[in-house]
């Protein structure tokens, strides 16, 4: 096993970090500056200076006021000007344009983008290049779609009207992504909702704030003022204000819950703000006696485990059935302490430091609670080391136990033993959450009759397959706590936008009117013009 930590000299050239004291937000085409209250950026990566083992202090970034968080919303919301502004009027063609600039711009600051999220949030180095080049596909698919989508609103002749349906942006987006995907579920709501001709304000999670900062620049360069605004500081106190001001159209956000339903009832006018929202998930594999092992085996590790388990979409609970429980146990937890621990840029590293504050502790409660509870640990994990909390593996658990319901976000993995399938089916329709579900088995008799019931309970039935999100084309949706809309390249585009329409009597007079706005190209929204 690697150190849970390192000395300044052990960092690699190649990842060693300067900081970065951030004074400046991004409010109305300007970088503005902030002589306010800053707050500091602690990397959970730990650092062994000869004297303390500590969390390394990575650089700082502004807290923003209520008053200067509103200033900025208001920035968006002249861009918008009551969807008169330069970019909501603006062709899709030229809107088209400002999104490739940008994403030529963020291009040019890969590497120090991906070494942030290295040091920010602890995702291994390989996992956070991935991450920045997803998000680079993501805009690019994302234009093509839209290419697609005005390209399919021809004009046509329908029961004597001449009509063109497109869709038309919806006002400005507030847009918070999470911490465990900072830049690329950012993006996956904040791209399609400024291609649409939305503007935007945005706030970075609580972990993963400066790696948004190298991007700012290209974010100034590549659009007009006030089309895209940054805020940043403490949620309860920016984002309040904002939502009460009745201004915010919609709400992006990724994250609890909790939290969003606050959100939503801060707004004057609930029914004036739309929410598209990814909560939380407590995804479920349920392994059959006739699963193949291997396989299942690479699945489960893979679902429940990468990135220390911080995905919404990870595997949280596995229910296993009694036939092949010892020999899976045996299997899975033996490559659950086969794991690679140790810092985010070793090659092929598997399990990271957290960076959450007090994470560990709250991982170390769930392995207690499900041990004074009757459960056993079944590998060798479940120990602190500074910020790492090595895999641990429970079980069986059962209702008793917090791990059985709650969503760990973390390195636990609970294990339910059961004999009759209506136990794992109980569980799941019964469970607040309803995004995703696992099974594994050879038979397709079983493969029908649980996905049959499944697709009901959950968006996404994987068949011999972990839980993910990809390939992003996929719709991304989650029922009850899970989520509210779907997101894929296509769906995100959707929701940023709203149905709008012209249609005329199918007269020759009007046949004539129309066609003179498309020879002379009077008009951006009647317009029989391809985008290649
Ligand atoms: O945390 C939620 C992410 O969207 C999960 O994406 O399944 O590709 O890791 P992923």
């Amino acid at each position: 096993m690697e150190k849970s930590y390192t000395t300044e000299n052990e960092i690699p050239e190649k990842f060693r970090i300067n900081n970065i004291e951030q004074r400046e937000y991004l409010m109305d085409g300007k970088l503005k500056k902030w002589d306010g209250e800053v707050a500091d950026v602690l990397s959970p990566v730990c650092i062994d200076d000869g004297k303390e083992i500590k969390q390394k202090r990575i650089g700082s970034y502004p807290m923003l006021t209520a008053e200067a968080s509103l200033e900025t919303l208001d920035a968006a919301v002249k861009a918008y000007d009551n969807g008169k502004g330069a970019w909501p009027s603006m062709s899709p063609k030229k809107r088209i344009e400002h999104m490739e600039e940008f994403v030529e711009n963020m291009s040019y600051v890969k590497n120090e983008v991906v070494n942030l999220l290295m040091w920010e949030i602890g995702k291994s180095y390989k996992d956070s290049a991935k991450e920045f080049d997803r998000t680079m596909e993501y805009i690019v698919s994302t234009i093509d779609a839209y290419k697609d989508m005005e390209n399919n609103s021809r004009i046509q002749n329908n029961d004597g009207y001449i009509n063109q349906i497109k869709r038309a942006p919806l006002g400005v987006v507030l847009s918070m992504g999470p911490f465990n995907y900072p830049l690329n579920e950012t993006y996956t709501t904040l791209i399609p909702a400024l291609l649409m001709g939305n503007t935007a304000v945005f706030k970075p999670a609580k972990y993963g704030v400066l790696l948004h900062e190298p991007l700012l620049e290209a974010y100034k360069e590549s659009f007009p003022a006030g089309v895209i605004n940054s805020i940043y500081g403490d949620g309860a106190k920016v984002i309040g204000p904002i939502i009460e001001s009745g201004k915010v159209n919609v709400l992006a956000f990724i994250g609890s819950s909790k939290v969003a339903n606050i959100l939503e009832k801060q707004h004057p006018r609930p029914n004036r703000m739309k929410a598209v929202l990814g909560l939380e998930a407590k995804n479920a594999g349920i392994i059959m006696n006739d699963a193949d092992l291997d396989d299942t085996v690479n699945e489960c590790l893979q679902g429940t485990l990468s990135y220390n388990g911080q995905r919404c979409t990870a595997l949280k609970m596995l229910f296993v059935q009694r036939g092949i429980a010892d020999k899976f146990i045996e299997e899975y937890t033996k490559k659950v302490d086969g794991l690679t621990i140790g810092m985010p840029w070793i090659d092929n590293v598997n399990i990271t430091p957290l960076p959450e504050i007090d994470k560990t502790k709250w991982m170390d409660a769930y392995v207690k609670d499900a041990l004074a509870n009757g459960a056993k640990l079944l590998n060798n994990g479940g120990k602190i080391m500074n910020t790492i909390f090595t895999p641990a593996v429970v079980g069986p658990v059962n209702d008793k136990m917090k791990i059985y319901h709650e969503e760990q976000f973390g390195p636990v993995v609970p294990i339910a033993i059961f004999d009759d399938i209506n136990e794992p089916i109980e569980y799941i329709t019964n469970s607040k959450y309803g995004q995703q579900a696992s099974i594994f088995t050879k038979d397709a008799d079983t493969v029908s009759k649980l996905t049959d019931m499944l697709v009901n309970q959950v968006c996404r039935t994987n068949i011999n397959s972990q839980c993910q999100r990809g390939p992003d084309e996929f719709p991304f949706a989650g029922r009850k706590d899970s989520a509210v809309g779907t997101l894929s390249v296509t769906d995100a585009l959707k929701i940023f936008g709203i149905r709008t329409m012209i249609t005329a009597k199918d007269t020759d007079r009007n046949q004539m009117l129309i066609q003179e706005i498309l020879d002379e190209n009077k008009s951006e929204f009647i317009t029989d013009r391809y985008l290649v």
